[in-house]
């Protein structure tokens, strides 16, 4: 018995069905064989876990406690947000108070019409019929009205949150690093459902879910008051019933929440597949990929959403069966006591009728509230997501406002933060630097590397591929940290990741860039990537983004003579006003180079870093891109620090310092530096890369 229980709770993705049947074994066992107590108990838990859908340890439970916890903050944290909407609020609060009182209400009417038609004498019957069809009909009236006007305001206070929320939500991914984009969690798939469906998911706390609770309150204690001016004999066998209704209730709350999480994780999963597909859709239709990846989509609908959703349905429908049965059985209940009442003289037919009714439409008001309470178990993993989005602080945050992603309720708004006006001076600094990517934490690419750059010197980065020169300027843009790490085994034998204590420094003008203010170095390096990325917009504003603030027409004419791109662009259809297209499609390799190298002269930069700008051009484009730079080397001047990696001989040779990266397992060094002559009759590893690889 005890194997097979385990059995049971090890499976983890049972239905209902199943679920059913083990209620029933439970309660068998419990019947026909004494148990000791233990057992059962974890015999029940085992039901739960299933009903739930995965298996709880302790470590579980206990992160199940603090999720509870974290998600009453987080619902505390809504209302905060909430709270420039609160007279908007007070309003469409009193709208459902009223709305909610019509439903008892109309258990009175409903009885008196009751009453009307057992009459005799016709003339009267028309009459009153007449009368009490006119009070339906007036309260008909009055209830569209207040319906009217309490959905109106609680979209419209929706809709403000849910605008607000966007944007903060959207304000707060851009606060955060390149690690964090490079999670799997934050794909784009989730990001955009974050910022699409959550943010519309979490208004229903605080419009919806309000104004149906508040609603179904007031027709509870409606219902409660008539019931117990009509008959306090009813109304104390109703309110013994009514607890069960809200047990059923609370039983189909906890039930939903489970699956939800499953179906939104493969969901997003789905949207990362389209991504990556409209994307890459001309490698999808070269390849003939179309099948393969419909069938990838397909398998994930099938095998994982249509289940878990099947799942879902199935719970919800026992559950709204036994809330049905559970409301039938207290009008049954309610129908032969008032039955023995009447018969003992203690209630007339009409008191009973008022009585019964008012309770019975109060409990409907109820099961409405129920429905509310199934979209919110949805909100509350959507607003576990966007809540805890807007608190995330990166390790490196450059800090682009003053307040957090929540926009202050007191100011209403960003604060900008003022950069300090100072520029640098430009010398870098590699010292004893260790580093690995986080997404490789295992594969080390800077092994104590030392490099020192003065102000105002041209260094050529040379190195085969995968040594880490792309690194170097990653580390100096600070897009991660100097962080590596070590292997530690753990107590169960499962090795682990961990930071490593020293790693070196990386100091900008002698100081540590993790203590400088990032977002002022950020602004007084120009970056040229290994593949630039252009905006969507003009080639002028795409050039004129390059100095965030007040560029001046002649400062992007000026940027775009030095990158050797104005004579093109003058030859475009519309000039500096012709679009480039997504991500620049529109222009072609080598004028994005220019652009882009346009692009980071624009604000007079104290750094240069231009990275393999050349390596995805055609033979001509080459050309003039490489001259373009060569100018940019020899026109410095001692005036600001460039750093290039090349593999263009005329770019290198004109180098203040050349130095060789070498990765000789382990992590990279610099095992060469020296000018192209010191270096080429030294004849070593430079001589080499030369002969081998450089044009
Ligand atoms: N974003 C990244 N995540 C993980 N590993 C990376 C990433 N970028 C580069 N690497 C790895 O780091 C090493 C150095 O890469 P990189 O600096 O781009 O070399 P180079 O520019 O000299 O060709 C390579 O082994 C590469 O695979
Ligand atoms: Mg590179």
């Amino acid at each position: 018995k005890r194997r097979a229980g385990e059995r049971r709770r090890s499976e983890a993705n049972l239905d209902v069905v199943a679920a059913e049947s083990d209620l029933e074994t439970i309660f068998d066992n419990k019947k026909t064989e004494e148990k000791d107590e233990n057992e059962v108990v974890e015999e029940e838990k085992g039901f739960w876990e299933k009903v739930k859908g995965e298996k709880q340890s302790p470590e579980d439970i206990e992160k199940a406690k603090l999720d509870k916890i974290q998600a009453k903050e987080n619902k505390r944290r809504v209302w905060k947000y909430s709270k420039p909407e609160l007279p908007l609020i007070v309003v469409g609060s009193c709208a459902s108070l009223i709305k909610g009182t019509f439903f008892p209400l109309l258990a009175i009417f409903f009885s008196e019409l009751l009453v009307v038609l057992f009459e005799s004498d016709t003339e009267v019957l028309r009459k009153d019929a007449l009368k009490w069809s006119l009070v339906f009909y007036g309260l008909g009236i009055a209830s569209g009205f207040f319906d009217f006007f309490q959905r109106a305001i609680y979209e419209l206070i929706g809709e403000r949150i849910t605008t607000r929320l966007r944007s903060d939500t959207f304000r707060s991914m851009l606060r955060q690093d390149v690690t964090w984009f490079e999670h799997e969690d934050n794909a784009i798939g989730s990001l955009s459902s974050r910022l699409s469906t959550d943010v519309k998911l979490v208004r229903l706390v605080a419009s919806q879910s309000l104004a149906a609770s508040i609603e179904s309150m007031s027709s509870l204690t409606t219902g409660i008051i008539i019931c117990l001016i009509y008959s306090w004999e009813m109304f104390l066998i109703m309110i013994a019933i009514v607890p069960l209704l809200g047990i059923t209730e609370g039983l189909q709350w906890m039930m939903l929440q489970g699956s939800e999480g499953d179906m939104r994780k493969e969901l997003t999963k789905n949207t990362d597949i389209l991504h990556e597909t409209v994307n890459g859709i001309r490698e999808v239709q070269s390849f003939a990929l179309e099948s393969f990846i419909a069938k990838e989509v397909k398998t994930s609908l099938f095998d994982t959403i249509a289940p878990a959703s099947l799942k879902q349905a199935a719970l919800k429908g026992f559950m709204m069966g036994m809330i049905q049965f559970v409301q039938f059985g207290v009008y049954a209940l309610a129908f032969w006591f008032g039955g023995e009442m009447i018969e003992s003289g203690r209630i007339d037919f009409e008191d009973f009728n008022k009585s019964l009714w008012a309770m019975a439409f109060a409990a409907s008001g109820l099961g409405q509230a129920a429905i509310f309470a199934g979209d919110a178990a949805k909100a509350s993993a959507a607003v576990k997501s966007t809540i805890g989005n807007l608190d995330l602080v990166s390790d490196i945050d450059s800090k682009p406002w003053e307040n957090k992603g929540l926009a202050e309720v007191s100011t209403g708004g960003v604060i900008e933060r003022e950069l300090p006006k100072s520029i640098l001076s430009g010398s870098v600094d590699l010292v004893d630097l260790n580093f690995a990517y986080p997404t490789r934490k295992g594969a080390k690419v800077f092994d104590e590397i030392g490099l020192s750059i003065p102000s105002g010197k041209v260094v050529a980065l040379v190195g085969s591929s995968g040594s880490g020169k792309s690194t170097v300027i990653q580390l100096l843009e600070r897009f991660y940290d100097p962080i590596s790490y070590k292997e530690e085994v753990g107590i169960k034998g499962t090795t682990t990741s961990v930071k490593t204590e020293h790693n070196g420094h990386l100091l900008v003008d002698g100081e540590k860039l993790i203590d400088s203010d990032c977002r002022f170095v950020r602004k007084n390096m120009g970056l040229v990537g290994q593949e630039p990325v252009l905006f969507n917009d003009t080639v002028y504003n795409n050039i004129a983004l390059g100095k965030s603030e007040g560029c001046t027409r002649a400062e992007v004419e000026e940027a775009a003579r030095r990158a050797n791109a104005y004579d093109f662009i003058m030859k475009l259809e519309d000039g500096f006003e012709t679009m480039v297209g997504n991500a620049g499609g529109m222009v072609s390799g080598g004028q994005k180079q220019r652009i882009a190298i346009a692009r980071a002269l624009v604000s007079n930069p104290k750094v240069l870093l231009l990275d393999e700008a050349t390596s995805a051009l055609d033979n001509e484009s080459e050309k003039i891109v490489q001259a373009s730079l060569d100018n940019l080397v020899k026109e410095s001047g001692g005036e600001r620090t460039t750093i290039i990696i090349a593999h263009r001989l005329s770019t290198i040779k004109e180098a203040d310092v050349i130095c060789v990266l070498e990765n000789k397992g382990g992590g990279s060094k610099v095992v060469e530096r020296g000018t192209h002559d010191e270096l080429m009759s030294s004849g070593q590893k430079y001589k080499a890369l030369v002969q081998a690889y450089v044009k």
